[in-house]
């Protein structure tokens, strides 16, 4: 397994938008193992292929306790079930060490197909909920900064990008 180099904000390959996957081969099925090692190694609860400069939609995410439930999710999409929304404290692998509060419907039923094409369907609330929300928004180049205001945005990227450079020298 390959640990991939995850992209940071404000990285603008962060912004694609990912395509739908139509092939379930030995080569989907690597990439995934290796998003998921990669999340591991960085302690996250959710990777998106974009992270990983791969634009297609799939997620690796895992919420368990002991970090060994793994849900691989192909082309996901959601309705939502329950409007409330619920704030969450969320931090992000390509926004190291922010976190922000982030408002999003509760309750969900996400259909996406695991990675033999298998449609699925599946009821998410709490963290699940979140982090399933927060990974499909990385498919769409979304993030998470997004939902904050842009004079807070803005200094994240700055702090980011002087961390950066910091590190580069
Ligand atoms: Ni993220």
């Amino acid at each position: 397994m390959n640990r991939l180099n995850i992209l940071t904000f404000p990285d603008p390959r962060l912004r694609k938008k990912a395509a739908a996957i139509d092939v379930f081969d030995q080569k989907l099925k690597d990439k995934a193992a290796d998003m998921l090692f990669t999340m591991y190694e960085d302690k996250g609860i959710g990777l998106a292929a974009t992270q990983v400069d791969f634009h297609h939609r799939l997620i690796v995410v895992d919420v368990s306790e002991n970090q060994d439930d793994p849900l691989y999710l192909v082309n996901p999409s959601f309705v939502v079930l329950d409007e409330t929304l619920d704030g969450y404290k969320e931090g992000c692998l390509s926004i190291p060490t922010f976190y922000e509060e982030v408002y999003r419907p509760k309750k969900i039923e996400l259909s996406y197909q695991d990675l033999d094409g298998k449609h699925q369907k599946l009821i998410a609330e709490g963290v699940l909920s979140v982090c399933v929300q927060h990974e499909i928004d990385h498919l769409d180049g979304k993030l998470m900064v997004d939902y904050i205001s842009p004079l807070k945005r803005d200094r994240i990227k700055e702090k980011l990008l002087k961390s950066k450079h910091v590190k580069k020298k």
